[in-house]
């Protein structure tokens, strides 16, 4: 694992391909608000603030709903029974040792958060993974892969936090094969009765207190329903895939609209 000295192994973002357009809202949206950072500074600081509660927080937050929706997310991988995966943002890395489950010889994790790493490594050495998981410091947006490389990429809850979503996207799409299948698993927004105002609630109300309560960060679970009103979800999240070199894309709600399991197919 190179996690030593994150700055030094963080890429630069690539130019954005002309056709591209910048998703402003991915950009507005900040953990702290500080003008002297970019988006990307302040999601490694509080990725790196919150990730010893980080495990803690999301099964209390989500009544441990989180790993059905992480197991169903797998599932979709099945059919191709892919034998090199990536899982881009992987931080303590729940969805990559789910991944296990699908027998695959290599599966590299990559987080620009150091701390999530460690933590991440540590469940991996205590499973006896260590030789089929790796994981590695870097960006999303310039992933340090040759072009075709794996049979498979996830994301769990990660794309809401990109600086620039189509750059992590259309990066996503390169290193996967041709034929190669893309998950990604993230919150949206229920819409129906009255199941959109209890969740509208318990994430404005409820969440960000326990979240500040138990993470010791003032801001991490206020950005989090932040991030997913922000979020291009749904069809619009369909159409970003597409642009981004993705010839099929789905999606299939998960509990009520709460979480969405996106899947893309490079052809
Ligand atoms: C909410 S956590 C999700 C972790 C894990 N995938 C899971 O299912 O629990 C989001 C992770 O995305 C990472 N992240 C955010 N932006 C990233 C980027 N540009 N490149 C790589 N990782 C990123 C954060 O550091 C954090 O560990």
């Amino acid at each position: 694992m190179q996690i030593s000295n994150p700055q030094s192994v963080i890429p630069k973002p690539l130019p954005l391909p002309l056709h591209h357009k910048i998703t402003a809202l991915s950009k507005e949206v900040k953990p702290y608000n500080d003008d002297n950072l970019t988006k990307k500074q302040e999601i490694t600081q509080m990725f790196d603030n919150i990730a010893p509660r980080y495990d803690l927080l999301n099964r209390v937050l989500s009544v441990g709903i989180d790993n059905i929706w992480r197991k169903n997310a797998i599932n979709e991988l099945q059919d191709i029974a892919p034998q090199t995966i990536l899982d881009v943002a992987t931080g303590t890395c729940d969805l990559a040792l789910e991944a296990m489950r699908l027998n695959p010889k290599k599966i590299i994790g990559v987080d620009i958060s150091s701390q999530m790493l460690v933590l991440g490594q540590q469940k991996i050495d205590k499973k006896g993974f260590q030789d089929i998981i790796k994981l590695k410091l870097g960006d999303s947006e310039n992933l340090p892969f040759e072009s075709n490389t794996f049979d498979a990429a996830t994301v769990g809850f990660g794309v809401r936090n990109f600086e620039n979503l189509e750059q992590g996207l259309s990066e996503l799409h390169r290193v996967i094969r041709p034929g190669g299948k893309l998950v990604v698993l993230e919150f949206s927004k229920p819409s129906k009765f009255p199941v959109k105002q209890v969740y509208f609630s318990y994430f404005k109300y409820v969440l960000p207190n326990i979240g500040k309560l138990v993470s010791k960060d003032q801001s991490a679970y206020t950005y989090l329903p932040a991030s997913v009103q922000a979020f291009p979800e749904g069809k619009q999240f369909i159409e970003k895939l597409k642009e981004c070199g993705f010839k099929t894309a789905k999606c299939k709600e998960q509990t009520f609209g709460i979480c969405s399991i996106y899947t893309a197919e490079k052809v």
